[in-house]
């Protein structure tokens, strides 16, 4: 039994990035203890580039504020699956503000093996979700983790537009194949 956060970047609570994370969810949950972060629930600042966690106690952070939550989720996790909306080809700001509070020396306590990508977009482009796959190899790369896999949704742009894709069943059985 592993322990699953999954960090979901969208500010529409009930939007498609949501629906994907929650379908993953409940099949991983057949078998692992997991647990939906939605960033637009936390205040997090980005981080400022200082560099003073690598000298401050603990690693931490000069901004107190609710990353310091969301730090001591990732603490327990052994695996974090990343669920975003494209936004301008990349992932949502505020997603990208938590795992940019990532670098600090505080993560050297983590004990995170494995990671998984969960993504939506409104286009129908063939290569549309190429520049968040290349950074999420390059992450799993440096860092010497697995991927779990991944759900690639286009064609999705109002809250609903998922309800219709066989993607919420791919997401749940990839959650479920977590055993
Ligand atoms: C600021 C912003 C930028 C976006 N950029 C893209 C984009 O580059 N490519 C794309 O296909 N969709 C883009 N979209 C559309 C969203 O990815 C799409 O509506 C998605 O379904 C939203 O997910 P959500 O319902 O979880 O919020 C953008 C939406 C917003 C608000």
């Amino acid at each position: 039994m592993s322990s699953i956060v999954i960090l979901t970047g969208s500010m529409r609570k009930n939007g498609n990035t949501a629906r994907l994370a929650e379908s993953f969810a409940a099949g991983a949950s057949e078998n692992n203890n997991v647990e939906i972060v939605s960033v637009a629930e936390y205040n997090v600042a980005p981080c400022t580039g200082c560099n003073s966690c690598f000298t401050r106690e603990g690693g931490a952070c000069f901004q107190k504020d609710d990353m310091v939550k969301i730090y001591e989720k990732l603490k327990n996790a052994d695996i974090v699956v990343i669920a975003s909306p494209v936004y301008f080809y990349g992932i949502s700001a505020q997603l990208k503000a938590v795992v940019d509070r990532l670098h600090t020396p505080m993560r050297n306590t983590f004990h995170i093996k494995k990671l998984g990508l969960l993504l939506v977009g409104a286009a129908e482009l063939p290569n549309l979700f190429e520049p968040i796959i290349m950074q999420y190899q390059m992450v799993l790369d440096f860092f010497k983790l697995e991927s779990i896999g991944k759900v690639l949704v286009r064609g999705v742009k109002d809250i609903g537009d998922i309800e219709n894709s066989s993607a919420l069943k791919e997401a749940y059985e990839l959650g479920k194949s977590l055993v």
